[in-house]
């Protein structure tokens, strides 16, 4: 039996295809490469030394689905498959949410035809908003999303929840990350953003090693202890991890279940940097700037129902986190190619 993971070649589903791997797992990855390389699956067969099937295509593409169940014997689908530049989203709404909820829709629809109702998606932090509490429990209401990006994130938790209220055939876990940052211990595997990082890990990495000439730090007056926005990082092999624990639950008729991947603690944007500058002796020039629209305060996740149900924590320091995102950049300056 084969795990189908839609956007594997990206930055979290490459991760997360190296520990289905070297978990015994048969992976077969469906990605467009709209944002990732097919280096990425050359890599991810570097560092586990097993095969991995990929197909080129699109989740939009039904036939193309029909075909993936028919060849490959799939019992469960992880569905990284997105568009996620928040910025980006609100100039191009449609896009958002045609590739992310359209697609969405076919993959599942596809899903039904095969029979195959097993389904573990990406959701974000970002669907609880404004957070009503902080640390975020599972329980606080979702809120208000500040950019289409986050809205195609909270509508397609509601169409997953309404499908399986309608058949409980399915078994289907919405995963909550908090900050993914970090990268896999080789240096083979990263993030690889395209143009300018939005993103604060990625934008130190890019001054650290010299194409940016420093940090702005958006706003140093929020209600946080140094004034600066506060956010629950967690590294990228952990968050894969995380992804592993989940299919078990998926695999005991788990039912709906929604949960936080973060790991429980906050840091600040100059925590960050500090760590990070620990972390490598690389000293990162910033300045503080004004506020980044649509950014809030502070947002850190409460992990226990993770911990209680799926058994899992993460294990990875902030340090760890530093370190492998500057060993990744200084292995790769152009990325993944
Ligand atoms: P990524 O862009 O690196 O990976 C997404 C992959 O999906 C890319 O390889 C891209 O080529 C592929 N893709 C996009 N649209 C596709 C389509 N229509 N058909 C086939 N492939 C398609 O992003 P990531 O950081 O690995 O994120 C993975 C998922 O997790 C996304 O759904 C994202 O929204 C979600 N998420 C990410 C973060 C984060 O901070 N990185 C946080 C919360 C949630
Ligand atoms: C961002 C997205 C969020 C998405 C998440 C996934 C926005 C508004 N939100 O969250 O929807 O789910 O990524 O990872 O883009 N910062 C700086 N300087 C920078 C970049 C960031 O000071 O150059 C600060 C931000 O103000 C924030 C923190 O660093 O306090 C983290 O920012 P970022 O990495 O962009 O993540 P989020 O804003 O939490």
């Amino acid at each position: 039996m084969a795990i189908l993971v839609t956007g594997g070649a990206g930055y979290i589903g490459s991760h997360t295809c190296v520990e289905l791997l070297q978990e015994g797992r048969d992976v077969v990855i469906l990605d467009n490469l709209c944002n990732s390389s097919e280096k990425a699956v050359d890599r991810i067969r570097e560092i586990t030394g097993k095969d991995v099937k990929f197909y080129r295509g699109d989740i939009l593409d039904g036939p193309l689905l029909d075909q993936i169940f028919a060849d490959e014997d799939v019992s469960c689908v992880i569905h990284f498959a997105g568009l996620k530049a928040v910025g980006e989203s609100v100039e191009k709404p449609w896009e958002y949410y045609h590739n992310n909820i359209t697609g969405t829709l076919s993959l599942v629809d596809a899903m039904r035809r095969a029979d195959v109702k097993n389904l573990i998606f990406s959701s974000s932090a970002t669907v609880y908003g404004n957070p009503a509490e902080i640390p975020i429990t599972e329980n606080c209401p979702k809120g208000q999303c500040t950019n289409p990006y986050g809205w195609t994130k909270s509508m397609i938790e509601q169409i997953l929840t309404d499908i399986h209220t309608a058949d409980a055939e399915w078994n289907t876990i919405l995963l909550r990350y908090f900050n993914p940052i970090g990268a896999h211990s080789s240096g083979k595997l990263g993030e690889d953003p395209t143009g300018i990082p939005n993103n604060l890990m990625p934008y130190i990495t890019q001054v650290a090693i010299g194409k940016l000439p420093e940090l702005g730090v958006f706003g140093d007056d929020y209600d946080t202890p140094d004034g600066t926005g506060v956010r629950d990082y967690i590294h990228v092999v952990d968050l894969a991890k995380g992804h592993v624990a989940a299919l078990k639950k998926v695999e005991a008729n788990g039912g709906l279940c929604v949960y936080n991947l973060g790991t429980g603690v906050g840091y600040s944007v100059l925590d960050i940097i500090r760590n990070f500058e620990e972390a490598t002796g690389v000293k990162i020039p910033y300045q503080i700037k004004p506020r980044r629209a649509g950014d809030i305060a502070t947002c850190y996740s409460d992990a226990t129902k993770a911990k209680e149900e799926l058994g899992w924590t993460a294990g990875l320091g902030i340090r760890e986190m530093c370190a492998d995102s500057w060993n990744f950049q200084k292995n790769n300056p152009e990325g993944i190619q």
